[in-house]
């Protein structure tokens, strides 16, 4: 599933006069333009054949957003997660939102919400029961915008990150 031939754009948002922004499906090519992202803004890095299984096995829930010049200015990836419950056979499926961020310069710009918006409505298609996520307390930020998307916190997970800060697990039932 997701080879770079089905990335197409999905929607593109003039957020802002100055700065038109168009939100795609992640390319092979974008990858080097995410990882700077994430290196950038935050501290949790990942090898570069994880971001490539993301795209292989999740391309259509992995979006950026590019500029005019076609810069990756923001960035959210999915996984699922098959999770068997505790007191059936059933397979729960979870969207786990493994990361998203937005370079400094193109912030509260809502290209955040349109990130969420749109792969909400793409890794939902995997019929999942529930979108999950981790996110350091401190994070008041990123806090605020998924409350906004109704995850709320189910629980802590202590000392999540390896400089110990913990983590609240938010979730959102997808129905
Ligand atoms: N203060 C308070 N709330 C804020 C702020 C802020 N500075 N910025 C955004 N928000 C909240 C608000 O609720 C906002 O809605 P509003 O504008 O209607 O008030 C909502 O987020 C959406 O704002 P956007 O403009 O869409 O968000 P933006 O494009 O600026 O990106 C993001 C938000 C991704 C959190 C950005 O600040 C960022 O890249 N931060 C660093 C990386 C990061 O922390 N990522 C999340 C880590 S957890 C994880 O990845 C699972
Ligand atoms: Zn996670």
């Amino acid at each position: 599933m997701g080879t770079d031939k089905d990335t197409k754009t999905i929607n593109f948002n003039n957020i802002n006069g100055n700065k038109p922004i168009l939100i795609r499906r992640c390319t092979l090519e974008d990858l080097e333009g995410v990882i700077e992202i994430n290196e950038k803004e935050l501290p949790e890095d990942y090898p570069y054949f994880f971001y490539k299984s993301i795209l292989d096995n999740f391309n259509e829930s992995f979006l950026i957003a590019v500029d005019s010049n076609n810069i990756v200015v923001g960035y959210i990836m999915w996984r699922v997660e098959k999770i068997p419950a505790i007191d059936s056979l059933k397979i729960s499926n979870k969207g786990h939102l493994v990361s998203i961020a937005v370079v400094k310069g193109f912030r509260r710009l809502g290209i955040a919400k349109a990130l969420l918006t749109q792969s909400m409505q793409e890794i939902k298609k995997r019929i999942i029961d529930e979108y999950v996520l981790e996110v350091r307390v401190s994070n008041y930020t990123a806090i605020n915008l998924y409350k906004k998307f109704n995850f709320s916190t189910q629980n802590i997970k202590y000392k999540y990150y390896r400089d110990g800060e913990n983590a609240y697990y938010m979730v959102c039932k997808a129905k």
